[in-house]
């Protein structure tokens, strides 16, 4: 057969063959065949090298345009091909449950998280601003502009963790140290709670951490009173415990308050009744608060050009509590130390 016959049967062969491929393999095999490196096109084509002179024109032509033509049919079969593939309705049911192990978890917040935002929530309400302050601190900031001198006895009570290497920086002990930040950047008035973590190198048991988290609260403005302070922190307790929490100030001292109270609630786990968590008193403790010190508006003024906390303005009062205390009686958890074990056990069960 002459080379033209030849190519015109190449063509009729592989166009039949990849119009008849039924599925991708077949459609490749036909491909290798006709027009693979080493497939009949390939082959058609070298004889065109060595075809007498005066055929050559013709057959380069037929076999361009044929090798055109078997290129775009070979194109068409495989998009056809590739949409049978692709699943045409449902694979299965997609309502069936998975089995347990390809099941995902959907995680919850932590117990923590769920208590900040709680509280930040009442605040916010109550028209406070939500602030933070650095976890690392100097000694100005937590101990010195707090009224808490070098020699204070109280700096015993705040044990700190200081950073090896350096002069002057802790980690914070209390987050007293924002009302510092505060105040020293911004004029009064001023309503701002803060929540973080405080950091103090005590033995660890059921109630003690080395790391704990606590909401530090400063109320500045004129004619700031005590009965301001006791209305808000009711208003904050019922919000959180419930409406009908009773709240109690007992006595205390801090060095930046004055007079300081602390502050308890009845025990959100017996209402009050007596049990285990509040030890059978029906009493469970908050934290501090009390009148903001004149002597902490004084050391702010010493940082401020315009002695804007002019103590014979403005007053204020401030509040910290632990904010593990009061996830512990919301949950009734009995451990501290839960809150830092990740168990999941553990946080599935809150
Ligand atoms: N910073 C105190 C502590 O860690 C708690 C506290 C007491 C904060 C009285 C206050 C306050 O703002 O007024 O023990």
């Amino acid at each position: 057969m002459s080379l033209l016959d030849d190519l015109e049967q190449l063509r009729t062969e592989a166009l039949t063959a990849f119009a008849a491929a039924g599925d991708a393999k077949a459609l490749e095999s036909a491909r290798i065949k006709y027009l693979g490196t080493k497939g009949r096109m390939k082959e058609l084509l070298g004889r065109i090298g060595k075809a007498p002179a005066d055929i050559k024109p013709q057959a380069g032509k037929l076999a361009n345009q044929i090798k055109g033509e078997l290129e775009a049919a070979f194109g068409e079969a495989q998009a056809r091909a590739g949409k049978a593939q692709a699943p045409s309705g449902p694979v299965g049911d997609i309502t069936e449950p998975l089995p347990p192990e390809k099941r995902h978890t959907i995680g919850k917040r932590h117990p923590l998280t769920r208590t900040v935002d709680s509280l930040v929530e009442i605040f916010h309400a109550l028209g406070f601003e939500v602030v933070e302050g650095p976890d690392v601190e100097d000694q100005r900031h937590n101990f010195d502009d707090l009224n808490i001198p070098a020699d204070h006895p109280a700096r015993d009570s705040f044990d700190t963790f200081f950073l090896s290497g350096t002069t002057d920086a802790l980690l914070r002990s209390q987050t007293s140290t924002v009302q510092v930040r505060m105040m020293e950047t911004r004029p009064p008035p001023l309503r701002i709670v803060a929540p973080g973590r405080v950091y103090r190198p005590d033995a660890i048991d059921a109630t003690h951490s080395s790391t704990f988290h606590q909401v530090e609260g400063l109320y500045v403005d004129r004619n700031v009173s005590m009965a301001d302070l006791k209305g808000t922190l009711k208003l904050f307790v019922c919000g959180l415990f419930g409406a009908d929490t009773k709240v109690r100030f007992r006595p205390s001292f801090f060095p930046f308050t004055e007079p300081s109270a602390e502050l308890d609630c009845t025990c959100p786990v017996c209402l009050g009744r007596a049990c285990p968590v509040c030890k059978q008193s029906g009493w469970v403790e908050l934290g501090g608060c009390g009148m903001v010190d004149p002597a902490v508006f004084e050391a702010v003024n010493r940082t401020r050009e315009d002695n804007a906390y002019d103590p014979s303005l403005w007053s204020g009062f401030a509040f910290g509590f632990g904010i593990e205390r009061m996830a512990m009686r919301r949950h009734g958890i009995t451990d501290i130390r839960r809150f830092l074990e990740n168990d999941l056990r553990f946080l599935r069960q809150i």
